[in-house]
């Protein structure tokens, strides 16, 4: 799926991208549970920002939120979208670019739905260790999409696209020093769906922590 000015602005019309206030709230809960200390304002970086739906819920949530996005088409609707969002939280780049921010920069990194888009895994993952603090978070969602979903050159060099475990995308964070701390389906998540949209996609996470000095834990 290509992002550009078409997909960007139909990207809200597919019940699979929409972001209810009942699947913000499992979003919510899992960070409240895992923060220790780093509840709102924690520093937050929404990787694959899209059109703004997580990035703006989070805002609204009390976190200090940027958001990272390759498509300069979707920033552009994100930014038309949402106008709690400012300009200067959103960033074009891409997710495997080191250089983008300084070493331990945020609190959390989360993406909803962009696992599925990575060509190399263990070089994104990487950078984000780089960015977060020692101790810091990932929360990582996407679906069980089928391998019907995507065109066969996709599916191919994406290889968390037809994932149907929660598994690869954990050992991935494993082998960067990420401690996991949550990683199979996401059952909240899914059954606020469900009653939404029967026949949603089901939801997995994958929630892990950045090693720490032992003085910090
Ligand atoms: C399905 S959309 C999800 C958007 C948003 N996270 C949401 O929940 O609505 C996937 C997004 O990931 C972005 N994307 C594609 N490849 C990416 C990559 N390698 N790293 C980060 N984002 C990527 C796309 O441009 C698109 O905005």
């Amino acid at each position: 799926m290509s992002y550009d000015e078409i997909g960007a602005a139909r990207y809200d019309d597919d019940p699979e991208h929409r972001l209810p206030p009942e699947e913000v709230e499992t979003w919510l809960a899992v960070m409240t549970a895992l923060a220790g200390k780093e509840g709102p304002p924690a520093r937050v970086l929404d990787i694959g920002a899209g059109t703004g739906l997580l990035t703006v819920a989070l805002k609204a949530a009390g976190y200090t939120v940027s958001g990272l996005e390759p498509s300069g088409p979707m920033v552009e609707q994100a930014l038309e979208r949402n106008p709690a969002l400012q300009r200067h939280e959103l960033v074009v780049g891409a997710s495997d670019d080191a250089a983008l921010f300084a070493a331990g920069t945020f609190d959390w990194i989360v993406s909803r739905q962009v696992l599925c888009h990575l060509v190399d895994p263990h070089r994104a993952f990487s950078a984000w260790a780089g960015w977060l603090r020692p101790g810091g978070r990932v929360l990582l969602v996407d679906g069980f999409w089928r391998a019907s979903d995507w065109p066969a050159h996709e599916r191919a060099r994406q290889p968390f696209a037809a994932v149907q475990s929660a598994r690869p995308v954990a050992e991935a964070l494993s082998s960067v020093g990420f401690e996991i701390l949550r990683a199979g389906p996401f059952g909240e998540l899914n059954l606020a769906r469900a009653g939404l949209w029967p026949g949603t996609t089901p939801r997995y996470l994958v929630a892990a922590r950045k090693g720490t000095p032992a003085t910090d834990r």
